[in-house]
């Protein structure tokens, strides 16, 4: 045992319980939904989870699965090309670009890995990669990954500054090819991307145009069809990435959906496909069914517009500034990391259980609690969290 390394990692860990900003994990004892049993507290409010639709626990979603089990096991025990393709992927497959109006889709065991493969899969040296500024750690990752396999030159654009865009776009007019990755709904902000506009400057500058929709996926336009059904621009992103560890029955997975020739270039060249076990045959079921669910169920995702606009209106009566916004993150800034973790504790007392964010995962001084809707909260659920979330900010000195 290398006692160094292990006294070093535990400075580390003491360095982020001194500085209050120490993550510490609940475990959860029943399934996720509006309420759950959290051991060691027993019943509480779930004010912070991606269980969008409340899916996680619908039972033709769980029937779904255990269907699933009973017909194709455990596990795929391969990838995907080997001999890890079930009959249920390519059922999936299908559902995910009906659902989300492109070509084909191809399914990974996370959005993460969805993303994380794409961007190295589709581009050589000589091509130009473009990120805004606060998208999702796993296009970072992506990006960074493609620059170092490829040497693709790449590129951060102002967080939704589309002349920031064009400017980085015209002094890269050069490049072979160039791709514009964005975020349909910005995780930490719950704001939404330009989608129209980031269209045309893609059409004007001959780029890729690449968007992970995982916040938006089951949640955004009428039908639940995401940012670009939102916009009324379906068929129209040239890539849609999202996961299925959210809206669509929260288990995990993830998609890339566009051409077909794309899905087959995943097939042939994208590291997580070629070197990882497909998706649990369990889950491709659950996910399917949860397709299937929202588009027998347009009355859920309405439920869950409505949820977040009542909760926003209340929150804001209750004396709270919440970032704008027409999505169900309403994140309420408190500014120290210390002190949104401190609420975010004095809440669980409460019984309401949601995160407080601080650096790094946003900025300095912009520490938030970020409150997630859910259609399966009751208005008696979100009245409760709006009193419980007021008290708690006068009692922390938030709310005067
Ligand atoms: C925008 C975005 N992309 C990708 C992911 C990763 O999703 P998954 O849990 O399926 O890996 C997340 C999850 O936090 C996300 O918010």
């Amino acid at each position: 045992m290398n006692q160094t390394f292990i006294s070093d990692l535990q400075s580390g860990l003491d360095a982020l319980k001194a500085s209050g900003t120490y993550k510490k994990l609940n475990h959860l004892a029943s399934p996720q939904a509006a309420r759950v049993q959290m051991e060691g507290r027993g019943e509480v409010l779930i004010l912070s989870s991606n269980n969008y639709l409340g899916l996680c626990d619908e039972p033709s979603v769980v029937q779904a699965g255990i269907d699933g089990l009973k017909k194709f096991g455990a596990g795929t025990g391969s990838v995907r090309f080997i001999c890890g393709t079930f009959t249920v992927h390519r059922e999936l497959e299908t559902a995910i670009a009906r659902f989300v109006g492109t070509e084909a889709s191809m399914s990974y065991v996370s959005a993460w890995n969805a993303n994380e493969g794409l961007t190295a899969s589709v581009v050589e040296e000589g091509d130009f990669v473009i990120s805004d500024a606060l998208n999702h750690a796993s296009i970072i990752d992506s990006i960074r990954l493609a620059k170092a396999i490829t040497k693709c030159t790449t590129a951060v654009y102002k967080h939704s500054d589309l002349d920031d865009l064009v400017e980085k776009l015209k002094a890269n007019k050069g490049a072979k090819r160039r791709l514009i990755w964005t975020d349909g709904v910005f995780s930490m902000e719950g704001s939404i991307a330009k989608l129209p506009e980031l269209i045309q400057v893609a059409k004007d500058h001959d780029a890729v145009l690449i968007m992970d929709d995982s916040h938006a996926t089951g949640v955004l336009g009428e039908l639940g069809r995401g940012t670009a059904e939102h916009f009324g621009v379906l068929g129209e992103v040239d890539v849609i990435t999202s996961t299925l560890g959210k809206a669509l029955g929260g288990a995990a997975g993830g998609f890339v959906a566009g051409p077909a020739a794309l899905c087959d270039t995943l097939t042939q060249r994208s590291r997580p496909q070629l070197f990882s076990n497909a998706l649990p045959p369990t889950v491709a079921a659950s996910a399917l069914a949860s397709i299937e669910f929202i588009e027998a169920h347009p009355e859920r995702v309405r439920t869950l517009r409505e949820n977040a606009a009542w909760f926003r209106q209340a929150i804001t009566e209750a004396g709270f500034k919440p970032l704008d916004g027409a999505t169900p993150i309403v994140p309420i800034i408190i500014g120290e990391t210390a002190d949104a973790i401190k609420m975010s504790e004095m809440l669980l007392d409460e019984g309401i259980f949601v995160t407080g964010f601080g650096f790094p995962v946003v900025p300095h001084g912009t520490a938030r609690l970020r409150c997630q809707i859910s259609a399966a909260h009751t208005r008696e659920d979100l009245d409760y969290a709006v009193r419980a979330i007021k008290k708690v900010g006068q009692k922390a000195g938030v709310l005067k």
